[in-house]
């Protein structure tokens, strides 16, 4: 499994424009919430697996690759752009990819905005930035489990929004009264844990596609977790009815107990705010879990990069980040032409760092970092 994602992406994805759907702004905020098509043309993994049709399986699954999927393909992603007003920064644009078992609302929660959205403090820092639902989550397409839902995809994916944003063409029909898109002239992509992974494979795949990265919750470390995440139920089984018609091979996480275990650090992080991440928990695909794989180089991304995570990380650290984490392995092998590389063990905080008492620090961190790298 170890180099899937080297081995298998391929070949520049076709860029379509966008036909975007307008939809409510949220309340006085400067965003739209749109759908686009995104094009994808990519191979991915063919698995000798069972599909998985419940419980029993989604624990059990069994990884073989038996050989390629040539994928070509349309896919609608479901997104929400935000431009502040003729803010100093408002042509950089982050391009902000969320983690597993969650969605887009991973950045910009519902709950107490000021405290946990990082789109709110993006915004107020002057920056543009689009969230969008990963393909087989949120609001987005939920394809094939298997076959369709793998890494290379996902970072055609990412990779088409950096095309479109670049040229203009991002939300090109989007008629919204007040919002006005700029040409974006720089871009920032941000990810969070698989989020980071599918991240760094663009930094490998297309390594000047964007002008800084931002990886949070993706320390490595020798106790990095290599099993599936805690309490894996199949999605159509679990009882939320979000999840009633997902296909085959969508699994999600049974009970908020497992979410906690996974993502949040205990005393530091309020009651609401773990309910909110067990009412909005989202979907992971049997063919994300198993092309992640172990991590590849992006030796000619040069650009800068830091790494912001939670100090009592359960799942990249067993619990417990500071002394673990294998700095000169990133640092030298992984991105050894990353301009700035930087390590922020983040106080206090568990995996899912937006969601933790210090959330807003977490977020000057980031924020502070691309302006002492000038962007
Ligand atoms: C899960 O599906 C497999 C394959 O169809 C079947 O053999 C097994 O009995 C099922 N388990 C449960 C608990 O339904
Ligand atoms: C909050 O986070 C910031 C940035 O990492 C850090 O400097 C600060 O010490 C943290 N505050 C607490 C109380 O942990």
């Amino acid at each position: 499994m170890v180099s899937v994602i080297a081995l298998t992406l391929s070949l520049l994805a076709l860029s379509r424009s966008s036909i975007a759907t307008p939809l409510q702004a949220r309340t006085q905020r400067p965003c739209v919430d749109f759908e686009i098509p995104v094009a994808v043309d990519t191979t991915n993994s063919d698995y000798d697996i069972p599909r998985v049709s419940n419980t029993t399986e989604a624990v059990g699954f069994v990884v073989s690759r038996k050989g390629n999927i040539y994928v070509k393909k349309t896919f609608t992603i479901s997104a929400r752009l935000c431009v502040p007003d003729k803010g100093p920064k408002s042509d950089i644009l982050q391009i902000a990819t969320h983690g597993g078992g969650f969605s887009k609302t991973y950045w910009d929660p519902q709950l107490k905005p000021e405290k946990y959205s990082y789109v709110e403090a993006a915004l107020a820092a002057g920056y543009s930035i689009l969230i969008y639902d990963r393909l087989g989550t949120g609001q987005s397409d939920k394809p094939d489990a298997h076959d369709i839902v793998q890494f290379p995809v996902q970072i055609e994916i990412l990779n088409q929004f950096v095309i479109s944003a670049r040229a203009g063409k991002l939300t090109a029909s989007i008629k919204h009264p007040t919002l006005t898109v700029p040409k974006f002239n720089k871009i920032v992509a941000v990810g969070h844990s698989i989020g980071s992974i599918l991240t760094s494979g663009l930094l490998t795949r297309y390594p000047s596609a964007v002008d800084g990265a931002v990886l949070t919750g993706y320390l490595l470390t020798p106790q990095a977790n290599t099993n599936p995440p805690q309490g894996l139920e199949f999605a159509r089984d679990n009882g939320n009815t979000r999840f009633h018609n997902d296909p085959n091979g969508y699994v999600v996480q049974g009970a908020e107990s497992d979410i906690q275990h996974d993502f949040f650090h205990y005393g530091n992080f309020e009651d609401d705010a773990l309910a909110y991440a067990g009412c909005n928990k989202d979907t992971f695909t049997i063919g994300e879990l198993l092309s992640f794989g172990a991590p590849v180089a992006a030796p000619e991304y040069s650009g800068p990069l830091i790494f912001p995570g939670g100090e009592f990380d359960q799942l990249f650290c067993a619990g417990y980040c500071p002394g673990t984490i294998l700095e000169d392995y990133m640092r030298f092998k992984l991105y050894p032409q990353a301009k700035n590389f930087q390590i922020h063990i983040q106080p206090g905080s568990g995996h899912g760092l937006t969601l933790h008492t210090n959330a807003t620090g977490h977020f000057q961190t980031i924020l502070s970092y691309l302006v002492a790298n000038g962007l």
